[in-house]
């Protein structure tokens, strides 16, 4: 292999940059040529390159964001344009791909591989964590610290007014964000997608909690929670069921995603960049690097996204102790 192509897909992560600095250098470092691909799939079918050096990458280590753009592209999910997209990377002589994203990213490189024997590495890169064969994916403690310093400044302003918060965080089919951020923020409740705890449980919770002396309250709530209620919904249904408090709900949103990464998601991002790069050295494909027990591990892109993500069952006995 003598050209890497590398880019980032789907939703972006604080991190993401560190991780293309990581590929560019550990590509300098091997003496491969290092090709930008801008906005995802869709600039691999438009043929948006650029080569990239060690300097293109100074100073960027540091920002959240994605230097390379991202898109989610719906014109990759055709054939056509995933030949094209084949044709431009033939054109340009490049031999293999380093993708950075999440599940939707991973589905389209096996796709590719499927019908082009394309090399393709992929990198763990979503604030969501739910991706197999990686204890944790980039962006995912940077979010979780923005999550939480978000919900200890609500944290005062409810306790001021007495108020029950109803807090969404993002986390589209999984709880990661909203179970742990719940924990570090000290959550009354936390609703997840891996388990539906039920409406009643939630008002028997805010009952007992009221009748424990609590004066106020913030339940986390995971986006892709399956109580069957939106975030709002779920706050009218307290407030006609359990009407004992002044209620507010937060959504948090896009910020989520935005910010400097934490050192953390540096570390992590550099160490599967250098990883990416060595394994498609090694004639790897199809595969994605993690980091499983502080070790560069790889796992098949396949379990990668469909493999379960188990929640932590410890984890969510701890919450329930530490809310009484
Ligand atoms: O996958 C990351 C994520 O931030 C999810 O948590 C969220 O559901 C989704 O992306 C939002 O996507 P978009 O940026 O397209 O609105």
């Amino acid at each position: 292999i003598k050209k890497i192509a590398v880019l980032t897909s789907g939703g972006d992560a604080p991190g993401m940059n560190a991780a293309i600095r990581a590929v560019v250098r550990a590509c300098t470092y091997y003496r491969i040529e290092c090709v930008g691909v801008y906005r995802g799939y869709q600039g691999l079918i438009e043929g948006d390159f650029k080569t990239l050096s060690a300097r293109h990458v100074s100073n960027i280590i540091n920002k959240g964001g994605t230097i390379l753009k991202s898109a989610r592209s719906q014109e990759f999910k055709t054939t056509e344009g995933r030949a094209k997209a084949f044709q431009n990377l033939k054109e340009a002589g490049i031999g293999a791909i380093v993708l950075i994203g999440g599940d939707g990213t991973f589905t389209g490189g096996l796709k590719f591989i499927e019908e082009y024997n394309f090399p393709v590495v992929g990198i763990p890169g979503t604030i969501d964590n739910d991706i197999y064969g990686t204890d944790n994916t980039i962006g995912y403690d940077t979010a979780l610290n923005t999550v939480v310093e978000v919900i200890d400044k609500i944290r005062d302003t409810a306790s001021s007014h007495n108020r029950l918060f109803f807090i969404e965080v993002m986390g589209r089919d999984a709880g990661f964000i909203a179970l742990n951020s719940g924990i570090g923020a000290g959550a009354e409740e936390i609703l997840i997608p891996e388990k539906n705890l039920g409406l009643e449980r939630l008002v028997d919770s805010l009952k007992k909690s009221k009748d424990k002396g609590k004066t106020s309250s913030i339940v986390v709530v995971s986006e892709g929670d399956k109580i069957g209620k939106n975030v709002f919904e779920l706050a009218d249904y307290i407030n006609d069921n359990f009407p004992h408090y002044d209620i507010r709900v937060s959504v948090l949103g896009h910020m989520q995603r935005g910010g400097s990464p934490s050192c953390f998601d540096r570390v992590l991002a550099s160490r599967l960049g250098v990883a990416a790069v060595e394994a498609l050295l090694d004639r790897s494909t199809g595969v994605m690097v993690g980091i499983t027990n502080n070790e560069v591990s790889t796992v098949g892109l396949n379990k990668a996204i469909k493999m379960n993500h188990d929640i932590n069952e410890e984890l969510l006995k701890v919450a329930e102790i530490t809310s009484v």
